[in-house]
């Protein structure tokens, strides 16, 4: 059982990248199984802030390999500026990023369909990242898709070309994309085909018969999850811990841990339920505080209080055995704030110093993570204090 998976617990946004660039030195893998380039996870290296959307967050580490499963939905242009960004950086990565030739492609007039579904839908839309997911993952399940797998193909150009020509017959002329986007395209898929792209889950069943330890890291969140989600308002995958199976095919009892991830308080990107949302100067402070502006998008994230009714739900969906809790200095910065408790009713905290919590955690601090572990029933492995990589205090047995 060498599987461990950290995924959010909430919109999404939690902190994902930080863990897993913290926790991934200990893996032989690193693999991502769903979503594509609409995620944003955000790392800091020597200092420095990186964001990755489709490339698994341990990609700092060189003696990790990382993988793209079959459930993932790569984008060719937004793959290729990834990896010129590490080329830029000195990161070794070409011998140790290996791609299923699974995942399907998503094509320029994915992310024009994505735009005119939302324009059509007005103020009824979703609030997407428009990065032509949903389109993309529609293709896939009426099996129209193509797949990386496609670009090894001799006659690549004429398989994407059929699939561009499909979508182009619904687009009146004046919405094709312009000449340029579609030669970027077309060299970042030719760049893209010189890649390791290759049956993963051969590898990955490898590595688990032989006992060696891999990291799936989930993208967005539970509550985007396609069906236990506030659907309509969710992306197209599934993001809970069973999707890290399918979407990198190993056996359900593959799993060893699930590290649920979740912010102190609660943030959305994009429309739909948020029950414990704040407005006015209290939502705009914790924005102010917390930079809470999208990774991905820049687009402002909504504000509120910690939810632990949804929170618990979303530790039963996932089998969530422990918890990492991000962003604490963010919400001791505030004099006073409120959590929703399981039952129902609001738990008021005082602020404190979050200076305090650099070397160990302060006693309010112990106090406020050890009332969740109580409230959620679930031990609280991991506490985050900073955006920096090392900034996290080990609470609760992890080994
Ligand atoms: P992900 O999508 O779950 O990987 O999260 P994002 O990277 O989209 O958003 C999390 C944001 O919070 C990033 O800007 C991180 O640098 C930042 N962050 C993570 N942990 C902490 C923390 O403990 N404190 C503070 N202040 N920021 C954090
Ligand atoms: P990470 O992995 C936060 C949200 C969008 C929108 C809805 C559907 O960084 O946590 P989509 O582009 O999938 O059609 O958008 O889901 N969303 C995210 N929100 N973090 C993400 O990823 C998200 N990925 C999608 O804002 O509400
Ligand atoms: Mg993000």
């Amino acid at each position: 059982m060498p599987l461990d998976v950290v995924l959010g617990l909430q919109w999404g946004d939690e902190g994902k990248g930080k863990l897993v660039d913290r926790l991934s030195a200990a893996y032989r893998c690193v693999a991502r199984f769903q979503g594509g380039p609409n995620a944003g996870h955000t790392l800091y290296r020597n200092g420095v802030r990186h964001v990755l959307h489709q490339i698994p967050s341990g990609i700092f580490h060189e003696e990790v390999i990382c993988v793209i499963g079959n459930g993932v939905i790569i984008d060719p242009i937004t793959f290729y500026t990834e990896i010129t960004a590490l080329d830029g950086l000195g990161v070794a990565w070409r011998d140790r990023l290996w791609l299923s030739d699974k995942a399907h492609l998503i094509l320029p007039t994915h992310r024009l369909l994505d735009r005119l579904s939302e324009d059509a839908k007005g103020e009824a839309r979703i609030g997407s990242t428009l990065r032509g997911i949903g389109p993309a993952y529609v293709d896939k399940y009426a099996r129209e898709g193509l797949r990386l797998g496609d670009l090894l193909a001799a006659d690549y150009r004429h398989r994407i070309e059929s699939g561009l020509q499909r979508h182009l017959d619904h687009l009146p002329s004046e919405l094709h994309p312009p000449a340029e986007d579609l030669e970027a395209f077309w060299a970042a898929c030719q760049c893209l085909s010189q890649l390791d792209i290759r049956p993963v889950e051969e590898a990955l069943l490898d590595w688990h018969d032989a006992g060696a330890d891999i990291l799936a890291e989930g993208a967005q969140g539970t509550r985007l999850d396609i069906d236990f989600g506030d659907y309509p308002f969710v992306t197209s995958s599934h993001t809970l811990s069973a999707s890290a199976c399918l979407g990198l095919g190993l056996p359900p009892q593959a799993i060893r841990r699930v590290l649920g991830v979740f912010k102190a308080y609660a943030t959305r990107v994009g429309n739909g339920p948020f029950p414990t949302e704040l407005h006015g100067e209290q939502a705009d402070r914790l924005q102010r505080l917390g930079h809470e502006f999208g990774s991905t998008t820049g687009r402002p994230r909504r504000c509120g209080w910690l939810d632990l009714p949804l929170l618990r739900q979303a530790i039963r969906l996932n089998g969530v055995t422990h918890l990492a809790l991000t962003k604490v200095d963010v919400i001791a910065q505030l004099p006073e704030f409120q959590t929703l408790g399981v039952d129902g009713q609001w738990h008021r905290f005082g602020g404190w110093n979050p200076e305090n919590d650099r070397e160990q955690l302060s006693e309010p601090a112990c106090r406020f993570v050890d009332f969740l572990r109580l409230q959620l029933g679930c031990p609280v492995a991991w506490v985050s204090v900073s955006p920096e990589r090392d900034a996290v205090h080990s609470v609760a047995d992890w080994a």
